[in-house]
Parts: structure tokens; sequence; C-alpha cells
């Protein structure tokens, strides 16, 4: 419970799209990113499997699959995630391309086949079934932008096509169910990404390996995309779309096929800039939206470097966020907040200091929006840049003892005992709190206060969170669910606290952990605002040795 003062000052509502009952299901939800091909096995039934090599430079499937992930369900859920994203299932490019082979799903060139590689018809329905059966959420990946086909592998024929502003996809069935000419754009590389137009309407990819792009404007096109997603969605009980490569799709296009879709649908719209995010989930056109929400790359693009390195700016973190606030007509709380995924360099790519990353780890859990975990980031995966960041999850036997799958863990049943004891946290947007260093960040959002800070595990002073403004009751017991030690608020309700080696804590009041499985060991003795140096229990022992073996990994 806050001062009531503090919380008509933080409370806003936001007008919800008339789709809110779909949207507003997945808001309280946190979502785990598989890459079918590298999260499980299929049949793995003894432990010599996991030794099964994946060897991500050679671009080649690994035999990951869907039945493997519905062998993995424990462990996801286990985590505290309740629904899953996994890559696009469609039929690819089979074999070897230029770009070696389509193991990640984003070369579709059957929309109307499964990829035989992850399973059967019969095995996602089954993984949609397992999902749902354990009341969690299944979120598929789709690529509507573009198709490939070996055909289109033919360097003269796209040059000739070029030349003559023509597309060279043939006339042909190798691509279902695009399988006349006139259903894509004429061949032309997009070179001017300020340019909208070429940006919808040229191609991805170049002479060698060319993304044939569909052209969205096209009013048989539409239909048939229109009518195939509600196909999907019904055939396989689809709960949530991932929308891939979103910007180079018209936007009218997005506007008919997510009111068709009719559920959460989450764009991918690669840029730093909310002013050019935003509109995808305007209300300003004919629909309610062009789409529920899309992943929050702006703010990703400033989270990345305000952690990587004592040197981060987190002004320029802060501003982003209010920025963001401000730009979508419903805040920032749909948006897909996320730290890693199969695109971008893991963030223990970019620093190996453990204290940086379980910062940064905590950001999303504590964000407005949706948190995202791409798999992997909760053993300490460390691969850089496409394709070391595709690695195989089995070779670490899905171990549940990781210490970041263990703080993971904590983060989300924080953020879901937030969700349960107080009703306005879900609206409720994230502000940032006066610290008086440069190199703390203080999040709140009641009743969570995230104390975070980039000075990393080396430094030889230490930081204190001094939180002067009335976050807490006077006196309140506080638990910081990171390593389950409990902390009193001031007589004010202000928090004076030091960090640990730079490592984050997550404040939460002990009576908003009644009833979850939380810190049940956590000891409740003493007074002041200082540390009980005596009450260490046994997270905080798993957060130091965050410390050791991040550094071995290192
Ligand atoms: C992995 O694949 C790359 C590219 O094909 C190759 O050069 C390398 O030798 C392979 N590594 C192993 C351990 O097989
Ligand atoms: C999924 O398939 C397995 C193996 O065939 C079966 O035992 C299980 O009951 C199925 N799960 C659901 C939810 O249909
Ligand atoms: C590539 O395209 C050119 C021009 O259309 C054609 O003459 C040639 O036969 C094609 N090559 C292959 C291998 O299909
Ligand atoms: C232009 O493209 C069309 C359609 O692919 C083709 O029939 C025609 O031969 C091409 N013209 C030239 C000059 O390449
Ligand atoms: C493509 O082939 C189909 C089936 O043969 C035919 O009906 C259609 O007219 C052809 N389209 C073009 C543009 O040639
Ligand atoms: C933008 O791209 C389109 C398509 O390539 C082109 O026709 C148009 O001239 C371009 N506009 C500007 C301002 O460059
Ligand atoms: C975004 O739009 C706002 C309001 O029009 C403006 O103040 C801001 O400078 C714009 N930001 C960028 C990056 O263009
Ligand atoms: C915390 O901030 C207050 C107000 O600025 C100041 O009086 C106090 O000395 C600070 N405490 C610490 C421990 O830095």
């Amino acid at each position: 419970m806050f001062p009531v003062l503090f919380l008509l000052t933080f409370i806003r509502f936001f007008p919800l799209p008339s789709s809110a009952a779909d949207a507003q299901s997945w808001r309280s939800r946190s979502i785990y990113q598989v890459m079918t091909d590298r999260f499980a096995l299929q049949d793995v039934s003894d432990g010599t499997a996991y030794n099964v090599p994946c060897n991500t430079s050679a671009l080649q499937y690994c035999g990951g699959a869907w039945r493997g992930i519905v062998d993995h369900l424990d462990y996801i859920q286990g985590m505290g995630f309740d629904a899953i994203w996994i890559s696009p299932p469609f039929a690819n490019v089979e074999g070897q391309t230029p770009m070696g082979e389509a193991y990640h799903g984003y070369w579709p060139q059957d929309l109307t086949a499964l990829n035989s590689h992850f399973g059967t018809n019969k095995d996602l329905k089954n993984l949609s079934d397992s999902l749902h059966a354990r009341g969690m959420y299944l979120m598929l990946d789709i690529v509507v932008n573009h198709m490939v086909s070996h055909h289109l592998f033919n360097t003269t024929a796209v040059q000739l096509a070029m030349s003559n502003s023509t597309t060279p996809v043939r006339n042909t069935t190798s691509v279902y169910p695009f399988t006349d000419v006139s259903d894509f754009h004429p061949v032309c590389w997009i070179t001017d990404y300020s340019n909208q137009t070429e940006v919808e309407q040229c191609w991805l990819g170049n002479e060698n390996m060319p993304w044939a792009d569909v052209d969205t404007e096209n009013t048989d096109v539409i239909g048939t995309l229109n009518n195939w997603i509600a196909g999907v969605i019904g055939d396989f009980g689809v709960d949530g779309l991932r929308l891939s490569t979103v910007k180079y799709v018209s936007r009218n296009f997005w506007n008919t096929f997510t009111t068709q879709a009719g559920i959460f649908t989450l764009g991918e719209v690669y840029s730093v800039d909310v002013n050019y995010t935003s509109p995808y989930t305007s209300e300003s056109r004919a629909f309610d939206c062009v789409m529920s929400a899309v992943l929050d790359y702006p703010t990703w693009f400033e989270l990345v470097p305000a952690f990587a390195s004592p040197e981060g700016d987190f002004n320029a973190l802060k501003n982003i966020v209010r920025l963001s606030q401000d730009a979508y007509t419903t805040g920032t709380f749909m948006t897909g907040s996320f730290l890693d995924n199969h695109d971008q360099p893991r963030f223990g790519s970019v620093t190996s200091d453990p204290a940086l990353l379980a910062n940064a780890i905590v950001w999303p859990f504590i964000h407005d929006g949706i948190p995202i975990l791409y798999y992997g980031q909760e053993q300490g995966f460390s691969g850089g840049i496409i394709p070391n960041n595709h690695e195989a999850l089995w070779h670490t036997r899905y171990n549940r003892e990781h210490p970041l799958y263990m703080m993971v863990t904590a983060l989300n049943q924080a953020r879901k005992a937030a969700i349960t004891s107080e009703t306005y946290f879900l609206t409720t947007p994230m502000q940032f709190l006066d610290t008086g260093s440069s190199s703390t960040l203080v999040v709140s959002k009641p009743p969570l206060l995230a104390l975070l800070t980039n000075i990393g595990s080396q430094q030889t002073s230490t930081v204190r969170w001094n939180v002067t403004h009335p976050v807490f009751k006077g006196r309140q017991q506080l638990v910081d669910v990171l390593t389950c030690r409990r902390f009193l608020a001031g007589e004010d309700g202000s928090v004076s606290i030091q960090s640990d080696g730079g490592m984050p804590k997550v404040l939460m009041p002990v009576t908003s952990l009644r009833g979850t499985n939380l810190c049940p060991q956590s000891v409740d003795v003493g007074s002041g605002s200082t540390r009980f140096g005596n009450a260490v229990s046994w997270t905080a022992v798993l957060v130091s040795m965050v410390v050791l073996e991040m550094t071995n990994l290192a």
C-alpha cells in the first residue's frame, strides 16, 4: 500500500482499443522466446542426446522441434513464463542457400505447409494444446513481407528483371500461395531507408539472395493473406502473433490483417525513433488499431549502452522511456520489452561483467511493457552477432539451478505478486526517482522499487541508492526479491541502501508477497534503514554465485 497522494500522481488512465479483451489478456503475461531449431531436440530419452552437436557457424538445422518444446514446458513454466513465442512455423526454402539453411524460419516458401524440420501439424497442435492445458499462451512469429525460393537465386535472371522493372518471380507454383508474378513487387533493392515507399515496395536481400517482396497492396494478395491467417489461428489455437519485418509492408495492409486476425499482435518495427514506431499502434485509422503493440526497439537502443559499462548514460535511457510513454496511445504498457533477441548480439557478448548483466536482465520485468526473455539468457549464453546468438540450449542440460534461471524466476514471481497484490500495477507508468548519483537508476512501479546501477562489479567505490522520495510507508518492511534480504523503509518512507558488488535490488513490501513462493525464508528482524547483516538467505548465496559463475563464463 502507498500513500494516497502518491498514487494519484502516478495513475493515468488510457483509452484502450475495443479489441482490448485480447490485448488485455496478454498484458499481465511474460513471454519466453524460443528459437525452435535450437531449443530442444525431439524424443530425447537419454542424457547422451544432450551432446548432439550444433555448430552455429555452419548455418544448418540442428534438430530442435515442437515435440522437444512440449517436453520442456516444465523448464519454461518453472521460470514463471506463461507464454512462448516460437520461430516462424511455415515451410521455408530447403537446403543450402547463399546464406545457409533456413533453420530460423524467416525465409518462407510455402505458407500453406508447416516446416517439416520442426514437426507435423499434429505436433504443432499438440504444442498448442499442451500450452493451453497449463494456462499458457502460444505466440506465432509470421512473415508476410517476402518469400524465398531456389528459382530466385539466378543472378542473371534477377539482373534482367531489374533492368526491366519486373519481377524475377516466374508464374510458377514454387512459392505458395502466391503463384503469379503479379503477386510480387517489381525487383529493386532498398537503398534509401528514409523513403517509406521504397522500404515497403522494394526488396530485402541482394542479387545472390533475393527475398521476393510480396505485393501487399494487391487486393487478391490481401484477401489471400487475410483468409490464411484466420485459418492458421483457428487450426492451431494461436493466442498471439509476432509480426516480422513490419515496416517493409504497407501500413494499410496491417490494418485489415490484424483486424482479421482478431488476436494480440506484436510488431517488429526496427527503429530508434518512437515517432516512427508509434503510428503502427495508433487508433487514427478506420480500424481500432494497426496492431496491438510493437517491440520496444527504441528503448532497447538506449538500454544496451546504458548498462554496457560504467560510462553508460542513464539520462538517455530515461528520456526515451518518457518519450515512449507519451508517444503510444496506451503508453508503453503493451510494448514487448526485451534485452536480447535472435537478431541482436546477446547482452552477454557486450559485457562479461556479471553485475552489469544482472542489472540489465532486471529491466524488462520492471518495465511497463510485456517482458520477453530470449531463450538461453537464463543459462548465461553470450553469443554475439548472428549466427553466434543462436546457440543450442540442450548443451546446458536445462540446468534449473543456474543462478540466472533462479534470478529470472524471482523476477517473474515478483511481477506476478505485484500484479496480484496491487490492481493498479498494470496501469501505473514506471517513474524514475532521483538518487543523487549518475551511476544509479531507480525505477518506481508500485509496489516494486528497482534499484539499478551500472557501476559494475570491478569498482572499488561503492554506490548507494538514496531515495528520499517517500516511496513506501514509514518503517514498512521490505524485501529484496533477488536476495530475500529484508530492509526497513525510513520513518518518512524513504530508502537508503548500498549496493553489494554492483548488483541490482528489486524491493517490494513483505505484505505484497503473501501467498506466493517468493522468499519464504526471508528473516523478519531489525530496524532502521540498513541491511540486516544476518538475514542472508539461500538466494543471496545464489546471487553471489552469479558473480563467480559468470566470471568463469567470460
Ligand atoms: C563449424 O562450421 C564452420 C563453418 O562451416 C567450420 O569452419 C568449422 O570448422 C565448424 N566447427 C566445427 C567444430 O565443426
Ligand atoms: C501431446 O502428445 C502426447 C504424445 O502423443 C500425448 O501423450 C499428450 O496427451 C498430448 N497432449 C495434449 C495436450 O494433447
Ligand atoms: C538464369 O536465368 C537466365 C535468364 O533468364 C536463364 O537464361 C538461365 O537459364 C537461368 N539459369 C538457370 C540455372 O536456371
Ligand atoms: C522483361 O520481363 C518480362 C517478364 O519477365 C519478360 O518476358 C521480358 O522478356 C523481359 N524483357 C527484357 C528486355 O528482358
Ligand atoms: C499463371 O498461371 C496460371 C495457371 O496456369 C494462369 O491461370 C495465369 O493466367 C498465369 N498468370 C500469368 C500472369 O501469366
Ligand atoms: C521513393 O521511392 C519510390 C519508389 O522507389 C520512388 O518512386 C520515389 O521517387 C522516391 N521518393 C523520393 C522522394 O526519393
Ligand atoms: C517526435 O515528435 C515529437 C512531437 O512532435 C517531437 O517533439 C520530437 O522531437 C520528435 N522526435 C524525433 C526523434 O523526431
Ligand atoms: C541522502 O539524501 C539526503 C537529501 O539529499 C541527504 O540529506 C543525505 O545525507 C543522503 N544520505 C546519504 C547516505 O547519502
